[in-house]
């Protein structure tokens, strides 16, 4: 498995030589692009592929700030004919997948089986890659099989249900459990008192998160700080992107309920060239040589969710797709061609492409629904997008209304992103901006990045 090198730095010099395949560019036809999805996320990744060379972009189905870098169409990620026919109808060369379920639902293998749709090249894992998203069992037999550092734990469904608390028995508080499938980012339980983790146990199997916990996998807790580092792969070589640290949960300092992620800092001053050394040798090359060994042919992102312990990376979790709001952050560090960048990646030629990434600090804020991750209201009118400076906004849960108007509409709304040459300067420039955007009920968090400061010497 051989890694690409890497040229830390300037803004605009790699572009000038960014290649892809066997050294040329690639074609204008090639150039439209398709994202799918409608996140902050698919945001971040339209406006960087719409930096590259004649780059067209459409995002299906987009949101308000998608419409700004590209085409939004009207199609669901979840129709793969509708996305088919998209494809055909506008010469379409490269797809981007933005969410999990796609993937898991085999979006990849249903263009790689389709005699019309050779010609499309497609960023992501075939149904049997994503996997490791899809079922957390798979991903721990995976992980044991390969030797790769991760969390004790013991897989259990509604006959082995004794064996479950046995083993909760021998472990100490707290109990981590974890529903096998996809629960929308809500299938992970910790819980300090054995009862408790007992019973929640019986109650996933009764089916709490549906069929996505009729299988549990019940996990020893890892204390430590966590990371979300991503690799792209095209199968035989790979790249690590910028990494990230992910804030989930409502309140400052990481208190109330869990989120889909509230904020994000890029790069992290705890990964350190050694530790992400350790990460490359212990998990990456691993992780890669197992599903060569498998016989998945995998194609696109793979996140891990790292838990840094006392300097060793632990995997928490994988996931075969970007970060969100990670994206809004990595994205404005990556320096170069991005469209050639994942053309190479679903050609196999990731090795021909130079990557280049800022050494600026990134943060990034999401505001949210007042409400949320509870129930919110929709349709709010947003102001204050025109006064920003400085700054990336990129939109979440946005939409027009039949004024025009951009109105919320969902929980997690627009991520605002600064870049500065410390974290210190990053957060500032961010929520100066954040304090510009208002619609009633906005709620975002103020400690993004604070609890990073005392790691960062000069800081
Ligand atoms: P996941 O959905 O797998 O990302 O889990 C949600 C969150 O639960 C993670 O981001 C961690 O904060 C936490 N978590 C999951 N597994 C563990 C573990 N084994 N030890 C400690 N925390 C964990
Ligand atoms: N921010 C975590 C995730 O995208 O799963």
């Amino acid at each position: 498995m051989e890694q690409i090198i890497m040229y830390p730095g300037e803004v605009g010099k790699d572009a000038v030589d960014w290649k892809s395949t066997q050294g040329q560019h690639i074609t204008a036809v090639q150039r439209n692009i398709l994202v799918l999805g409608s996140g902050g996320r698919e945001h971040a990744l339209a406006w960087k592929l719409a930096q590259g060379e004649g780059a067209k972009v459409f995002i299906a189905p987009g949101n308000a700030g998608t419409a700004e870098v590209g085409v939004n169409v009207n199609i669901k990620v979840g129709d793969f004919e509708g996305i088919k026919k998209f494809c055909i109808d506008n010469e379409i060369g490269l797809v981007v997948v933005g969410p999990e379920q796609p993937l898991v639902d085999g979006i990849v293998d249903f263009f790689k089986g389709d005699a019309q749709l050779q010609k499309v090249r497609i960023v992501g894992p075939d149904q049997r890659g994503a996997q490791l998203e899809g079922s957390k069992a798979f991903a721990k037999v995976f992980m044991e099989k390969n030797g790769i550092p991760t969390a004790r734990c013991l897989t259990v469904n509604q006959q082995t249900i004794e064996e479950g608390k046995t083993f909760l028995r021998s472990m100490k508080a707290p109990y981590v459990l974890k529903a096998d499938g996809l629960a929308a980012g809500k299938g992970v339980l910790i819980l300090d008192s054995l009862d408790e983790a007992c019973q929640e146990l019986s109650n996933m199997l009764d089916g709490k998160f549906g069929q996505a916990s009729a299988t549990v996998v019940i996990e020893e807790f890892l204390k430590g700080i966590e990371c979300s580092v991503f690799v792209l792969t095209d199968g035989e070589h790979y790249l690590l992107l910028p990494e990230a640290k992910d804030y989930k949960r409502i309140g400052d300092g990481d208190k109330g309920l869990n989120t889909g992620g509230m904020g994000a800092v890029s790069p992290v001053p705890f990964c350190t060239n050694d530790f992400l050394q350790k990460v490359e040798d212990r998990i990456v090359k691993p992780t890669l040589n197992g599903l060569k060994s498998d016989g998945i042919d995998y194609k696109g992102f793979i996140f891990l969710g790292l838990m840094n312990v006392n300097g060793d990376p632990y995997v928490i979790e994988y996931n075969v797709r970007m970060g969100d709001p990670e994206t809004e952050a990595v994205m404005t560090r990556i320096e170069g061609d991005f469209a050639d960048m994942l053309y190479a990646c679903a050609e196999g030629s990731l090795d021909k492409v130079h990557y280049a990434k800022s050494e600026k600090t990134a943060v990034t804020v999401m505001l949210v629904s007042g409400g949320y991750p509870e129930a919110y209201q929709k349709g709010k009118v947003m102001s204050g997008m025109d006064l920003l400076t400085d700054c990336v906004a990129f939109h979440a849960g946005t939409a027009f209304n039949a004024a025009g108007e951009v109105v919320t509409a969902g929980g997690r709304v627009i991520a605002v992103t600064a870049q500065g040459d410390s974290i210190e300067e990053a957060r500032q420039k961010a929520y100066e901006n954040v304090s510009k955007i208002k619609f009633e009920g906005e709620n975002h968090r103020n400690d993004i990045g604070l609890d990073l400061l005392s790691l960062c010497g000069a800081e």
